[in-house]
């Protein structure tokens, strides 16, 4: 058994592939490098340097490896970014999603694990967000998503698909002392480059009706993230039962405020961070559960908020630091 990784030089991606290397599970990675780095890539495992968009390299990758599963985690995630880019975004989330399917149908490889995320329910008015929660995106990137997960859902009644779509809320931390999320537009990157450049870290929003007044969200562990995906992966191989969609939350809420306070520990830099105007869009609260995760996925936090950003800082300044 083979899987592929799509994206699997970005920092999810490289995660999940390390995860299934030390499951035992064989594994490819095809990445652009478009914002993923070669470096990311686990040693021994091949990378396929190519848009997915080339059906044509994806077929070849499918023969040459003998795939037979995908985790497609390649994607361009820059909700705030995609309100002014939206045929970009629909070009690499949705037009890529086809062609991948259609390669993957081509070769008779009826598997797939797809990275979907929380921005499919846009700003639910819930304490508690649940699979069932109405689906409201609210950008081109929540959209591209929601449509990702249709496409999914097409190909299981039109020819067998297999699949499951993972929801990830807001993924932090590092399982590994080298890679580390390169977003410009994540909070956690946000903060750390503005400590390194000396600069006083900017939040959006302190008047929000929350206990500090800033936004609550839901963190979870990259490598938890990671291992979810290769349980995933192995019901799919047993031919056991998925839910077309699982939330991968922690059911707890931490405000920007509270992590503000935990980079501050894990840095050894004290600051009081300037707040910016709200960002349009943007709830008050948005948190999920993971029960059925928990129950199907191996889905749990095994790790502390402390342990997210000290390894998230960790690995930000990496083993020379
Ligand atoms: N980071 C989060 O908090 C979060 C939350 C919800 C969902 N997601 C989803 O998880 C996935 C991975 O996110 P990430 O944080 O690792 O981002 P990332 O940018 O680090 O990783 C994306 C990877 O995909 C590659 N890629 C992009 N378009 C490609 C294409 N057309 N062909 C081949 N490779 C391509 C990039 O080079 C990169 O290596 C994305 O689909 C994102 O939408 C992320």
């Amino acid at each position: 058994m083979t899987w592929l990784v799509t994206g699997g030089a970005g920092y999810i991606g490289s995660h999940v592939t390390r995860a299934l290397v030390d499951a035992g599970i064989g594994a490819v990675v095809i990445d652009d490098l478009s914002t993923g780095r070669e470096q990311f890539v686990p040693d021994g495992v091949p990378l396929v340097r190519s848009s997915i968009l080339d059906g044509g390299v994806v077929s070849d990758t499918i023969d040459r490896h003998g795939v037979t599963g995908v985790i497609h985690v390649a994607g361009y995630k820059y909700a705030g970014v995609s309100v002014s880019r939206p045929l970009h975004t629909y070009e690499q989330n949705v037009t890529a999603m086809a062609v991948l399917l259609a390669a993957m149908s081509d070769r008779g490889v009826d598997r797939m694990v797809f990275s979907s995320s929380a921005a499919v329910y846009g700003t639910p008015d819930t304490d508690l967000v649940t699979e069932d929660t109405p689906k409201n995106p609210q950008s081109p990137y929540g959209e591209s998503k929601l449509i990702g997960e249709w496409l999914l859902r097409d190909m299981e009644v039109a020819g067998g698909l297999r699949h499951t779509s993972l929801r990830y809320f807001n993924v932090v931390g590092s399982g590994t002392p080298d890679v580390y999320d390169v977003s410009p537009h994540n909070l956690f990157p946000l903060v750390f480059e503005a400590l390194l450049d000396g600069k006083v870290p900017r939040i959006n929003g302190g008047d929000y009706a929350t206990p500090d007044g800033t936004n609550v969200r839901d963190y979870i562990h990259v490598a938890d993230l990671a291992l979810s995906h290769v349980a995933a992966a192995r019901r799919l191989d047993a031919g056991e039962p998925v839910e077309r969609a699982y939330n991968l939350g922690s059911g707890e809420g931490v405000s920007v405020g509270e992590i503000m306070t935990a980079i501050a520990d894990a840095t050894g830099i004290p600051f009081t961070p300037e707040i910016g105007p709200r960002r349009p869009g943007d709830p008050a609260r948005i948190v999920a559960g993971g029960a059925l995760a928990t129950r199907d996925l191996d889905w749990r936090m095994r790790h502390s908020l402390r342990d997210m950003v000290q390894s998230a800082w960790d690995a930000r300044r990496g083993p020379s630091a």
